[in-house]
């Protein structure tokens, strides 16, 4: 009999942190290594928020704090839902967890029963597909393709609701793509939805303010509040503010899921930090002006990637709106062969291959369920994406 439990057969450890151990390794060999597979900003936290965690910590914050966030976190996320998204959420609609990827966590243990259905447009977050398993859910993949700029439309939407539908994952701007939903493409997603009012709505807005080219945000719960009380929105520091060690994330939705979600809190990890939580005060209430100078590093940078790449034969690379990750499509690479005679049958050969051949390391398109694509994530320096380039140029030179 193994002594692993039954329900871990399903799924598999999270690629990306995969890839970022396996480069590390090689760089530990001592090999020149070029990663731009991690998921976080390259930028520190900023000042005024690690200030506020050594205050936390001589003041003596450093005891057992409710699960659901101290009563100064609740209130500065109450009132961020109200500045940013225009959303109403009572106290008791508000819950905060050990990351985003915790409270997507907590919201499929507290509400999936086994073969409940949890629709997932791909390409998607590496951890959504993992985490409904886990919770004995049963993902349905809705393929995305280039053309609908890896958006779910309407139509993809309605064919995929069955009676076992439970929720509908959303994220915009979306990780790996950078594609950000318009307001009216919600509209027209929300006018389905409101057909069929069993439908939960996870909206993963976690990439919120990592937003380009003058595009407004917009997220369902507000944009058509008769879904409010369906929506979780989901958000948290990670990404924004440059705190993705922190581990903290947080969400406004109905007062039986955050209760439910509590509940498992409660018996499980009891609460995220104390001093994480004083320092997210800060965070959510302090200046925010660092964020437009960081999203100008990182359009600048993505810039450059998207036109490095379209200048790769073999690949092709659309202009992502949000986040900081590029999505290429490398389809003129598959069925080449390398100067060793293996032929590069996938997205995930051709990884590998740019990691053994030239040591840059990126995500290939199958983790996210999109082929033949891979995710290069541009939050590192603009000589790093230099030369990551070049190598992955030389790279490709050698297959065509
Ligand atoms: C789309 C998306 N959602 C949620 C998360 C979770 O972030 P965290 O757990 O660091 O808050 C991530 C992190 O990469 C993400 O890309």
């Amino acid at each position: 009999m193994s002594i692993i439990s039954k329900r871990l057969s399903k799924i598999k450890p999270s690629m990306t942190v995969g890839i970022n151990v396996k480069a590390n390794a090689l760089r530990a060999e001592g090999r020149d290594v070029l990663v731009l597979a991690a998921g976080e900003p390259d930028f520190n936290t900023p000042e005024n928020i690690r200030k506020a965690a050594y205050k936390a910590i001589e003041s003596g914050q450093t005891r057992y704090v409710p699960g659901k966030g101290t009563p100064d976190l609740q209130k500065a996320i109450q009132e961020k839902f109200i500045r940013d998204n225009d959303l109403h959420y009572e106290l008791d609609e508000i819950m905060v967890g050990v990351g985003g990827k915790h409270i997507i966590y907590n919201a499929m243990m507290a509400t999936l029963n086994p073969e409940d259905e949890v629709i997932i447009p791909s390409p998607y977050w590496v951890s959504y597909p993992d985490i409904v398993l886990l919770a004995e859910g049963k993902p349905v993949i809705v393929e995305c393709l280039e053309s609908q700029n890896f958006k779910i439309t309407p139509d993809q939407l309605e064919k995929n609701i069955t009676p076992k539908t439970k929720w509908l994952m959303l994220n915009s701007p979306s990780n790996p793509t950078g594609s950000v939903y318009s307001k009216k493409e919600l509209e027209e997603l929300a006018s389905v939805l409101l057909n069929y009012p069993n439908v939960l709505i996870m909206s993963d807005d976690i990439y919120e303010k990592i937003i380009y080219d003058d595009i407004e945000f917009s997220t369902l719960a507000s944009l058509e509040p008769k879904l409010k009380k369906r929506c979780l929105t989901l958000n948290g520091v990670s990404k924004s503010y440059c705190m993705t060690g922190w581990r903290l994330g947080y969400c406004g939705a109905p007062k039986d899921i955050i209760s439910a979600m509590n509940k498992i809190q409660s018996q499980s990890n009891s609460s995220t930090s104390s001093i994480s939580m004083a320092a997210s005060v800060e965070a959510l209430n302090g200046p925010q002006s660092f964020i437009i100078e960081h999203n100008k590093r990182f359009i600048n940078r993505r810039d450059m990637i998207v036109s490095k790449l379209n200048n790769i034969e073999g690949i092709s690379c659309n202009i992502p709106k949000g986040a900081f990750y590029v999505y290429p499509n490398c389809e003129g690479i598959i069925g080449c062969k390398t100067n060793k005679g293996k032929e590069i049958k996938n997205d995930e050969d051709f990884m590998n291959y740019l990691l053994d051949s030239e040591g840059v390391a990126g995500v290939h398109g199958e983790a996210f369920g999109l082929s033949p694509y891979f995710r290069l994530s541009y939050a590192t320096s603009e000589k790093i994406i230099e030369e990551a380039c070049s190598r992955i140029e030389r790279a490709c030179k050698a297959l065509i």
